[in-house]
C-alpha cells in the first residue's frame, strides 16, 4: 500500500497535524506555508469564481451566509467571504487561530459578522441544517481520511440552503497521492477528487484552474459542488 493511504489510516494523521498547526504562526504567512505573497491572486481568482457560481445560482453575485472551513486565521473570509455575505461562521481546529481571528485580524465591523467562531476538526464537524449559501473548503480537505472527506461532504448538504453550494480550492498532485509527513496531510489527484465527489452524491456545476501562480508548486484547482 502506498505511504500516503498508509499514514491516513494511523490514530497519528490527525494528532500530528493538530502538533503541527500547534507551532505554526497565526500570520497570513503561517497560513500559506511561507507563500503569503500569493494571496492576493489566489482571493481575486476566488473571487471571480464565488460570483459566477452565484450568478448561476441565484442571478445575484452576493448572498446571506458562508461557512469558512480550516478556516485559520480569517484569511478567506475576511478578504473574500465577509465582501459577498452579510454573515459567515468559521470553523477551525486550533483554537489560537480563531482567537488571533476575532482579538485582531478580523478587526472592527467584519469580526462582528463573524457569527459562530467554531472550534472543531472537520471530521466531527456538523454544520446547522439549511444554514449556509456557500460551504467554502480550501487548503484543508488533505487534512481528511477518504472515509471522513465523504462524510464531511454529506454532512455539508445538509447544511445548504436550497440554492446553496459547496465550494472546494485545493492542491492538485499529478499522478498518486502525495503525503506531506511535516504537516501531516495529503495531496490528491484530480482522479481521486472526482470519484470522491461522485461517491459523496455530489455534482461539479463549475470548475477552474488557478492561474498565475508559480509553475513549481502544485496546481490548484476551484470546483463548485451540489
Ligand atoms: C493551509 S491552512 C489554510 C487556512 C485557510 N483555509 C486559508 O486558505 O488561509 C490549513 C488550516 O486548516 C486547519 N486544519 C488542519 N486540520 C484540520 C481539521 N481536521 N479540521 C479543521 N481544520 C483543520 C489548520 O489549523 C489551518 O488553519
Amino acid at each position: 500500500m502506498a505511504a500516503a493511504q498508509k499514514a491516513m489510516m494511523k490514530r497519528e494523521f490527525y494528532s500530528d497535524a493538530e502538533t503541527y498547526w500547534k507551532s505554526v504562526p497565526a500570520t497570513p504567512n503561517g497560513m500559506l506555508g511561507g507563500f503569503a505573497d500569493l494571496s492576493t491572486k489566489d482571493i481575486s481568482s476566488s473571487e471571480r469564481f464565488l460570483e459566477k457560481t452565484l450568478v448561476q445560482l441565484t442571478g445575484k453575485n452576493r448572498a446571506h451566509c458562508a461557512l469558512d472551513c480550516g478556516a485559520g486565521i480569517g484569511r478567506v473570509t475576511k478578504h473574500l467571504l465577509l465582501r459577498k455575505f452579510d454573515i459567515v461562521d468559521m470553523v477551525e481546529l486550533n483554537q489560537k487561530f480563531l482567537d488571533q481571528a476575532r482579538d485582531e485580524y478580523l478587526s472592527g465591523d467584519k469580526s462582528q459578522r463573524v457569527e459562530k467562531f467554531i472550534c472543531c476538526g472537520l471530521q466531527d464537524f456538523i454544520p446547522d441544517a439549511n444554514r449556509y449559501d456557500v460551504i467554502w473548503a480550501q487548503w484543508v480537505l488533505g487534512h481528511l481520511t477518504d472515509e471522513h472527506l465523504m462524510s464531511f461532504f454529506t454532512r455539508c448538504k445538509a447544511g445548504l440552503t436550497e440554492n446553496g453550494v459547496i465550494c472546494v480550492k485545493e492542491n492538485i498532485s499529478q499522478e498518486g497521492i502525495d503525503l506531506d509527513e511535516e504537516d501531516s496531510s495529503v495531496t490528491r489527484p484530480e482522479k481521486v477528487f472526482l470519484k470522491l465527489f461522485r461517491k459523496s452524491g455530489l455534482t461539479v456545476i463549475r470548475e477552474e484552474t488557478q492561474v498565475g501562480f508559480p509553475a513549481d508548486i502544485y496546481k490548484v484547482k476551484m470546483y463548485a459542488l451540489k
